[in-house]
């Protein structure tokens, strides 16, 4: 047998569910019973009746799935598997800029630790922050981290002005920049342009949708899942997308008869390539790496992450 039908043997036998995000190796987006973005992934987490979940994506995502499913068994590949973003913050960070903006709402993405969670009055992910953020009332103060990045996006769409935003990144989605941008485009004149909000080319997009500068190009600002939903239903046959490329696989899997140019091959999550078919069948074999989060911040960081399934 070879190792994808091992690892789908003894998932069925141990009756474990597998998860993997948008950014995961083609390999293992194959062997898994749900592929999607990072709001996707935790309400598949949320909802199974499985007991035991294998998290094929990071860190903080494998967190999340734990916090949402105290009595389930979440395990992950390889415990190395971080995030760039989410070691922008810290609890004592977050902690101290709280102090110093008394009564404003905490939204934090969920890129962030448990302990930040704990800290939040809302999580949010790329596909619900403009909506988690058009609901609290617009007289509060808004303190939204980690990412400046989506957070600059979330601003301008709500028009709220009394948002602080933390001045984190992820190195993948920050080096996607705007001249990277003007050079695809220009060499693709009937593509649309697809656009994930972390990336720092958002705010001059942006700039530029509002400026006119696109003409009739169309231009989607959107969450990886989102991505697929437009790629699926527009009528388009060439897109140029700025997202870490795993993505394209199940883009071009989903759609044989258009076609996905990246905006930049080097747009790589090296902690995402971390998930192999080798360490997954481990992971599955041995029934490691098991994530837990301790009880009094699981308690704490789940009323912002329940707060963010409730909000679509
Ligand atoms: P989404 O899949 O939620 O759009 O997030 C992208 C990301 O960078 C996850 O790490
Ligand atoms: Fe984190 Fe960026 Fe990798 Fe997503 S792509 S997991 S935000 S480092």
């Amino acid at each position: 047998m070879d190792i994808k039908s091992e690892i789908l043997h003894l998932k069925k036998e141990k009756g474990v569910l597998i998860l993997a995000h948008n950014y995961q190796i083609p390999d293992v987006q194959d062997i898994a019973d749900y592929v999607g973005d990072s709001l996707g992934l935790s309400r598949q987490a949320a909802k199974t009746s499985y007991k035991t979940i294998l998290f094929c994506g990071v860190h903080f995502m494998a967190e999340t799935a734990a916090i949402t499913c105290p009595d389930k068994k979440v395990l992950i590949p390889d415990l190395a598997a971080g995030c760039s973003l989410s070691d922008t913050i810290t609890s004592e960070q977050l902690r101290k800029w709280k102090h110093e903006h008394p009564g404003a709402v905490t939204v934090g993405y969920v890129n962030t630790t448990a302990e930040v969670k704990a800290e939040l009055d809302y999580c949010c992910t790329s596909s619900n922050a403009i909506n988690v953020v058009k609901s609290i009332p617009p007289d509060k103060e808004i303190l939204f981290l980690p990412d400046m990045f989506l957070g600059s996006y979330v601003a301008k769409m709500t028009n709220r002005k009394n948002m602080y935003i933390w001045a984190g990144e992820c190195h993948v989605h920050a080096g996607i920049r705007s001249q990277d941008v003007q050079e695809k485009l220009n060499e693709l004149a009937n593509a649309e342009f697809l656009v994930h909000p972390e990336c720092s080319c958002t705010s001059s997009v942006m700039y530029d949708i509002a400026s006119g500068d696109y003409g009739n190009r169309q231009v989607q600002i959107l969450s990886t899942e989102g991505m697929m939903n437009y790629a699926k239903t527009s009528n388009s046959k060439k897109f140029v997308v700025a997202t870490e490329t795993g993505i394209l696989y199940r883009m071009q899997k989903q759609n044989p008869g258009k076609e996905f140019i990246p905006v930049s091959e080097g747009a790589v999550c090296k902690y995402m390539k971390m998930i192999t078919l080798d360490k997954v069948y481990a992971s599955l074999k041995e029934e490691k790496y098991e994530v837990r989060v301790p009880k009094n911040i699981a308690q704490k960081a789940r009323l912002a992450i329940d707060r963010m399934l409730a909000i679509s």
